[in-house]
């Protein structure tokens, strides 16, 4: 048997396999780590190095960055793109693209989808990986047509998970129709890093066998430790791409470390192009970065958190899942959380735990903890999943508990986008006059209405009378925190025992988030200030861990508004009295 250690076969090696690593640190890495806080300036003082590294490509744009750039960061995430493309000329520029969710939580018009890949190609975008969260292909078809008619690269996509349905067969499948809807590569996702070597090994000799031109990429995070070993399965199985991230943006809910992986396969006949002190210098940089940019509560994470082989949870939804508890004051939570989620998913349709279905999933299973009744609180967002407005389920929902979700909405079985109507005008239409500055900003108003229209008006203020940048804040805040944790507690409590005397029914805020009310934009269905109202209607919204979390009317009578549109609201708050 050939061990693989005998000097005979080091020597043998001579022709070198070639393998290819992506490089995260712009992208996944950051959001699985730090929340996504990284900026842009952060990125361009060592853009060029990493250009120079002999990377595949840089993951650098999409996933939640450009909802955190206008967000928290104030940036405009297509200036980023511009900047980044304008430093690295040797590297493909690489990005995360939800398929008909582009870059957020529901699904977009087709005209949208099109528009967006675009201005993503003309603004420097090289290859876009498209993936489904339900692996629905209906779901992709149109941003792999666009893509390539705007000549990027279109990377289907496979979201790995586990389950009873999901089997090697009916990936190959899921694989071949996406090759026949043209796409230049296939990626393996395996968002929480619960793909083990022997599973890769099978999966990949699969489609190898079934697709031989196809190139395959496996992208994996370390979240329960697996993940460098799995791409050393990968790479002997005949993958030509992996995902990593430099050191030290590696690691626990990240991607594996560049410089180990580059190790591991060269000490086993593979060339991966990449030079370690080269990436020496590069993670160099990145420490000082951690030391402005890392989120205290992160540092506290487990290296290695074996639990994921038990409950499937991806690296990003697990820091959410703890800050979205965190805002809820209710961290201690977090382990009935983590028991609650699989039997949640498994009653959902054992969707594959990504974006958007991750945070639906996620919010839903938080709420089935903290409600005390599981699905009496029922999200907007797990209603219309149960009706079918994110695609098919991978296995259908319980009859009962489907209709139970659905609370009235009727389901659906054709592609979801059928259904919308153009949003491009309407989106455009939709703008103060005076706030866009280029089409870019119709695109990104019609993905992220609110965050957008935030990040216009702060943009178009004067420079002096700016607020303050919310990631700046937070990081005071968590700097005061850190000093004064002792007392920290108190301060909320005491809130609460200020509450107003009121005459008529009080509506509760059920959650702390951000209230809104019928006069957001895109929120007609709920009620208007002074309006008659029955037991039972949704009257105004709390957004909350990402999600529109309806609040009934406790009562009948006209509704007066105590909160404005677009304020945080505190859990147990009166947002409301209806008399
Ligand atoms: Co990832």
């Amino acid at each position: 048997m050939d061990t693989g250690f005998s000097r005979k076969k080091a020597v043998m090696k001579t022709t070198k396999k070639r393998i290819r690593i992506t490089d995260t640190t712009l992208r996944d890495a950051h959001q699985s780590l730090w929340a996504t806080r990284m900026r842009t300036d952060d990125i361009l003082k060592i853009a060029e190095e990493i250009d120079n590294a002999g990377y595949y490509s840089l993951e650098c744009w999409g996933g939640a960055t450009f909802d955190v750039c206008m967000r928290f960061l104030r940036e405009n995430p297509w200036e980023r793109l511009r900047q980044i493309k304008k430093v690295c000329r040797k590297t493909p520029l690489q990005m995360l693209f939800r398929g008909q969710n582009i870059l957020g939580y529901k699904h977009y018009p087709d005209d949208i989808v099109e528009r967006f890949a675009a201005l993503a190609c003309e603004n420097g975008m090289d290859i876009f990986r498209i993936f489904d969260a339900l692996n629905d292909p209906r779901n992709l078809e149109t941003a792999i047509k666009a893509v390539k008619k705007y000549g990027g690269h279109a990377q289907g996509t496979i979201s790995y998970t586990t389950s009873p349905v999901h089997t090697v067969e009916k990936y190959v499948e899921l694989a071949k129709e996406q090759q026949s809807m043209g796409i230049d590569s296939l990626c393996i996702k395996d968002m929480a890093g619960i793909l083990t070597p022997g599973a890769a090994r099978e999966l990949i000799g699969a489609l190898v066998k079934a697709m031989p031109s196809m190139p395959i990429q496996v992208h994996s995070h370390m979240t329960s430790g697996m993940a460098a070993a799995m791409y050393m399965a990968a790479a002997e199985a005949g993958a030509g791409c992996v995902d990593c991230a430099i050191s030290t943006m590696s690691s626990f809910s990240s991607q594996p470390p560049t410089e180990s992986v580059v190790s591991i396969l060269e000490s086993e006949g593979f060339d991966t192009g990449l030079d370690q002190l080269r990436l020496a210098k590069i993670n160099d940089y990145f420490k000082s970065v951690k030391a402005k940019r890392q989120p205290p509560s992160s540092s506290k994470v487990e290296a290695v958190d074996a639990g994921v082989l038990v409950h499937a949870i991806p690296g990003g939804m697990i820091s959410n899942l703890r800050s979205q508890l965190a805002q809820q004051d209710a961290l201690d939570r977090l382990p009935e959380v983590l028991e609650e989620l699989p039997k949640t998913r498994a009653d959902m349709g054992y969707p594959p735990l990504v974006t958007p279905t991750s945070q639906i999933v996620g919010v839903q299973s938080v709420l089935n903890v903290l409600s005390g009744k599981r699905f009496s609180m029922v999200t907007d967002e797990t209603k219309h999943y149960a009706a079918g407005y994110y695609g098919r389920t991978p296995s259908p929902i319980a009859p009962k508990l489907r209709k139970q979700l659905c609370g009235g909405l009727k389901p659906i079985t054709c592609r979801p986008a059928d259904l919308l109507a153009p949003g491009l005008f309407a989106a455009a239409d939709a703008i103060p006059a005076g706030l866009v500055q280029a089409e870019e900003d119709i695109l990104s108003y019609a993905l992220f209405p609110e965050v957008a229209l935030g990040y216009f008006k702060w943009r178009a203020a004067d420079p002096a009378k700016r607020e303050p940048i919310p990631a700046d804040v937070e990081e005071a805040k968590a700097k005061t925190a850190a000093a004064a944790a002792p007392e920290a507690s108190t301060a909320a409590s005491a809130k609460a025992a200020d509450a107003p005397k009121i005459d008529g029914t009080p509506v509760l805020a059920p959650l702390n988030g951000t209230f809104y009310r019928s006069d957001a934009p895109g929120k007609p269905e709920m009620a208007a200030e002074g309006a008659s109202v029955k037991v039972g209607d949704a009257v105004c919204v709390v957004e909350a861990m990402k999600l529109f979390n309806p609040i009934k009317a406790p009562a009948a009578g006209k509704i007066a508004f105590l909160v404005e549109n677009g304020k945080s609201v505190t859990k147990g708050q009166v947002v409301a009295v209806i008399k």
